[in-house]
Order: C-alpha cells, then sequence, then structure tokens
C-alpha cells in the first residue's frame, strides 16, 4: 500500500500521510489539512470515518468479530481471567502478577470509605429518581470531596486518584440501589473479592449475613468484563474528550456515565428488558414486533440489535448467549422472555432486512436477562454496565492525558444565516 493519500481540490494535489497500526488499520492522517488547504475541514457526523486518537487499550475488528483488551482476547479473558485482573491490565497495559493484583486490592480497599455527608446527597434524591441519574450526580460530587486535581505527570497522584475511584464507586452504586430499595446505606467488606463485595453491599439485609451465591457472583464477574471497554465508544469518547479539557478523572467519568444513559448505548440492556416485557404482555407475538422494527414510518427499532462497529456479530452477545443459559440453568430460573428473546433472534437472523443491514444481537441483548435473573432490578442494569465500564474509561482518559492530546474541537460547516441586520421587538 503507498504511503500517501492524495485529494485534489482545484486542481492543486496535497499529499497526507498514511498511518498504520500493529493491527494494519490505516488512516489519512489530516492533522495539516485546514493549514494546506486554506481552511477546508472534513464533515462526518457519528464520526463513523474518523479516528479520534492512536490508542493501545482494546482493539475490535467489527467485520470479523473480535474484540481484544491490551492483545487478549475477550473469550479468553471472559473465561480465565477476573474482573480485578482485567481492570488491572486496562489501566497499566499488563495482566497483574499475584503480589500486584493483592497490592491493587488492597489499595482500592483502603479507598473503599466514602465522605458520610455524600449519604445527605443520597437520601435528597426521591427514591423515583432514575438510578443513572443518581450514580452520575454522585461521581460528580465526589470532585466536591476531593478537590484536588490530579498531577497526571506523577504517577503516584495518577495512581491514587485511580484507586481511589475503583474504592468508591461500586460504594455509590450499591447506595444508589439501597436508597431506591428503602434499604441502609451500607459499607462494603474488606474480607472479600472485589465483585463479592458489590454484591454483597448491594443486597446484604440489616438482620442477617449475606450468603455468597457462586453462580451470581461468576455471572456478575463475567458480565463486568465483557464491558470493561470498547475502545472509542460514545460514553468513552465523552469521557476522552472531557478530560481533555483538563478537568479531573472525576468530572470526566460522570459525563461517560451520562453519555451512557441513553437507549442507543448503555441505556439499551433496559430498553430491551422492556421491550421484551412489552411484546409478553402483548401475547408474545414476536412477529409483530420484527415488523415495526422494519417499518420505516414506526420509530421501534429491535433494541439490543445493530452495531455501530460489529458488522459481522457481536463476540460478547455470543458469549453472553451462552452465559445467559447457563446461569438460568444452574439458578433455576425459568424466564419465558429468554424464549421471546431467542424467538426474536432467530427471525432477525433470517430476516433480510436484517440481514442485509447486518444487524445481529449486541451484548446487550441477553444482559439484562442475567441480570434479572441476578435479582437486579431492570433500572439498575446501565449502572451495572457503567460498573463494567468504569476501567475502559480510567484506561482512556490516563493514556489521553499520558499522550497529551490537544483539546478535543471538533469543527463544523455553519448552514444557518448569513449577516443579517437587527430587527427591533415591535418590528418582528
Ligand atoms: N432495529 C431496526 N432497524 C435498525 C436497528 C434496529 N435495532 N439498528 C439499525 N437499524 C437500521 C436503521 O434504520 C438503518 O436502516 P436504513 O439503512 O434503511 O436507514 C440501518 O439499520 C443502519 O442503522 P444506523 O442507525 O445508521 O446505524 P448506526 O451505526 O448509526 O447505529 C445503533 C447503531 C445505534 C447501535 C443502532 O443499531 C441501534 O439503534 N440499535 C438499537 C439500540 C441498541 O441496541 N444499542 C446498543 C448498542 S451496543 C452498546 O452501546 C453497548
Amino acid at each position: 500500500m503507498s504511503e500517501k493519500a492524495t485529494i485534489e481540490i482545484d486542481g492543486k494535489k496535497h499529499e497526507f500521510p498514511l498511518i498504520k497500526g500493529t493491527e494494519n488499520e490505516v488512516a489519512i492522517d489530516i492533522k495539516t489539512l485546514r493549514s494546506a488547504t486554506n481552511g477546508i475541514v472534513t464533515i462526518d457526523p457519528g464520526f463513523k470515518n474518523t479516528g479520534s486518537c492512536e490508542s493501545a487499550i482494546t482493539f475490535l475488528d467489527g467485520e470479523k468479530g473480535i474484540l481484544r483488551y491490551r492483545g487478549y482476547s475477550i473469550e479468553e479473558l471472559a473465561e480465565k481471567a477476573d474482573f480485578l485482573e482485567v481492570v488491572f491490565l486496562l489501566i497499566f497495559g499488563d495482566l497483574p502478577n499475584s503480589e500486584e493484583l493483592e497490592k491493587f486490592h488492597s489499595d482500592i480497599k483502603a479507598q473503599s470509605v466514602v465522605d458520610e455527608d455524600i449519604r445527605k446527597i443520597v437520601d435528597a434524591f426521591p427514591k423515583s429518581a432514575h438510578p443513572m441519574g443518581v450514580i452520575a450526580s454522585l461521581t460528580s460530587a465526589l470532585t466536591a470531596f476531593n478537590p484536588s486535581s490530579v498531577n497526571v505527570n506523577s504517577d503516584e497522584d495518577m495512581y491514587k486518584a485511580i484507586v481511589k475511584i475503583l474504592g468508591k464507586f461500586p460504594v455509590l452504586v450499591a447506595w444508589t440501589f439501597r436508597k431506591k430499595n428503602g434499604l441502609r446505606l451500607e459499607y462494603g467488606d474488606k474480607s472479600v473479592g472485589y465483585v463479592e463485595n458489590i454484591l454483597k453491599m448491594m443486597f446484604q439485609l440489616p438482620n442477617e449475613e449475606y450468603q455468597f451465591n457462586p453462580i451470581v457472583v461468576n455471572a456478575l464477574d463475567k458480565l463486568l468484563i465483557l464491558h470493561a471497554d470498547h475502545e472509542q465508544n460514545c460514553s468513552t469518547s465523552t469521557v476522552r474528550i472531557a478530560g481533555s479539557s483538563h478537568v479531573g478523572l472525576f468530572a470526566s467519568l460522570s459525563t461517560g456515565i451520562s453519555a451512557l444513559w441513553g437507549p442507543l448505548h448503555g441505556g439499551a440492556n433496559q430498553a430491551v428488558l422492556e421491550m421484551l416485557e412489552a411484546i409478553k404482555e402483548d401475547g408474545g407475538d414476536s412477529k409483530k414486533y420484527m415488523a415495526k422494527a422494519k417499518d420505516k414510518e414506526d420509530p421501534f427499532r429491535l433494541m439490543g440489535f445493530g452495531h455501530r462497529v460489529y458488522k459481522n456479530f457481536d463476540p460478547r452477545a455470543k458469549i453472553i448467549k451462552k452465559a445467559a443459559d447457563e446461569i438460568l440453568n444452574d439458578l433455576g430460573v425459568e424466564d419465558p422472555i429468554l424464549n421471546i428473546a431467542k424467538a426474536l433472534e432467530q427471525e432477525a437472523l433470517n430476516d433480510p432486512y436484517f440481514v442485509d443491514r447486518k444487524l445481529y444481537p449486541n451484548v446487550d441483548f441477553y444482559s439484562g436477562i442475567i441480570y434479572r435473573a441476578m435479582g437486579i432490578p431492570t433500572d439498575m442494569f446501565t449502572v451495572m454496565f457503567a460498573l463494567g465500564r468504569l476501567p475502559g474509561w480510567i484506561a482512556q482518559w490516563k493514556e489521553m492525558r499520558l499522550n497529551n492530546e490537544p483539546i478535543g474541537r471538533p469543527r463544523q460547516i455553519y448552514v444557518g444565516e448569513t449577516l443579517r441586520p437587527f430587527k427591533a421587538i415591535n418590528k418582528r
């Protein structure tokens, strides 16, 4: 392949270098486009063709259905690693040895207490508040209790900020859940694993010892791993772009949480379950909803289907579908919604509308069914996603800051009114 791309404008040729990644992805480097062409920019709504950065964290090939964190396949990580190892891998670039992992966990545990005044903030939310709104606000509120900004040039400062948020975020998640359910706000248990602690903080009752169910612990571990990073998706790009203004880590993360909430992104797991429930209530006629999804006059979309980058299958969906079957079976849960989901998937895989558009189930088509079997209410699903994505956001924020990336500030093509004289109010 040539080393340069040529753009010809008004008979004048401009050359731009091609850059190649370690997996042979190629990009035209247009950093000098504006200056070379006297102000011409590119336009690409939704960034469908635009790389925003060079990154060494996650590789995915949407055509081949490949997803790797730091070079390790998602299939292998989901089977052999635990979530905390994956957190370390994403943030620091390599799998930890046992001493590193133990130290990392112990540093996180040392930070897993939040300022008692945060209880007052939690208490001030109505029980009806959506947990994603609450967790985004609480994450933002952490900045008020930890006002010193991170010196990104100090490894120690950076490390402290990272273990702080990894320690405190699960507490905020648990408190969000407990407040909604009228339960006393509890702290965790330092004697158990990171994922066990999340479950215990969420579900322990004041009058009995929490009993761990290894099936539930393993299921949550796997789900968190599958959600841990996904290169430059909407919420991650939001975190990177917010952080590029040099606002701190916690403030950047709260913007990512808000971006994740939307039903086209992380909010899809809640939307899928609501859709499956609605189909069930409506008599379970999946064909009717397939027709709605295909009808261009109808805004309905088959939630949990389609992906911006996966145009073959989402490798996470494959793992999750198998896990859903196993987990429901192991827990002895019969959920008619799983059958509706399978019927919809089968129909979509054989329907030209979905086949032609390369619309396959994504990670969230089956995740809600597992969360439900674990006893997690529907409106907490996206919060669980945020718990999983936290290390990805942190790793991407850290990479962006250490690469000293410039502030994110896209251009536009203005299509509004040209200059016009001001009209007095009585003349309008
Ligand atoms: N149901 C029905 N039709 C769909 C769906 C769907 N779920 N998804 C895409 N299409 C159709 C579009 O209408 C469009 O059709 P057209 O070419 O006739 O106009 C075509 O497929 C391409 O769709 P786009 O919206 O252009 O694809 P884009 O890459 O912009 O969007 C997205 C991807 C947002 C994920 C989309 O597929 C969608 O809305 N899916 C449902 C929501 C969802 O599951 N989101 C979770 C994504 S995974 C994650 O964030 C964790």
